[in-house]
């Protein structure tokens, strides 16, 4: 067996051992503020394993970001995922509507937390407030719980790879909302709850 095998295949070990903590530790408890926290500390564990996750082992992004499948669970399960963005790559404040969590493995990533202001009511507008950041980088990560909104932009001249974890698949995605503070405008991207 060559080298490159051996490290597939313990990458997916390690993947499958991660996973099977998240779910102890969720089943127990929940998705709560607490064990959302340790899942973080989990996949910022996993994410240190920098050896399981060489880059010549995932393609780069042709463009702004790329996102490798590392654990995808059937059903309504959650989603494991390399990702790697280029440097400059940036998302405008965005809720995903479901949890996740961030580790680094190499490259820096900021991470602006914002909250909505507004009642909601008015269609189509929304004000969102700067509520705290996270620079994400090799050993940090952060989550979010379902509802938290974000805006990202990864920092200095190297890429930003790391380790997301989503509690649903991103092909099963929920509705993705997207603010501009400066317009106070809010979009909705549509549903995947429903894809195959
Ligand atoms: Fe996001």
């Amino acid at each position: 067996m060559s080298i490159q095998v051996d490290v597939a295949a313990q990458r997916a070990r390690a993947c499958k051992t991660f996973m099977a903590q998240v779910h102890s530790i969720s089943a127990k408890e929940g998705i709560t503020p607490s064990t959302l926290h340790a899942l973080k500390l989990k996949l910022v564990a996993l994410a240190k394993r920098s050896d399981l996750f060489p880059l010549a082992d995932f393609a780069m992004p042709q463009a702004q970001a790329r996102t490798h499948p590392l654990l995808v669970e059937e059903n309504d399960g959650h989603g494991l995922y390399l990702t790697i963005s280029l440097p400059g790559k940036e998302a405008a404040p965005h809720d995903h509507g479901i949890w996740c969590a961030n580790a680094a493995i190499s490259g820096r990533e900021r991470h602006v937390f914002y909250r909505r202001t507004d009642d909601g009511r008015k269609t189509g507008s929304a004000e969102i407030a700067k509520v705290g950041e996270v620079l994400v980088e090799p050993g940090s990560g952060m989550v979010m719980a379902d509802h938290d909104i974000h805006s990202t932009v990864v920092v200095g001249d190297r890429p930003a790879v790391g380790l997301a974890l989503y509690g649903y698949a991103l092909a099963r995605f929920p509705s993705v909302t997207w603010f501009h503070p400066e317009f106070t405008s809010v979009r909705a991207t549509a549903s995947r709850r429903h894809a195959a």
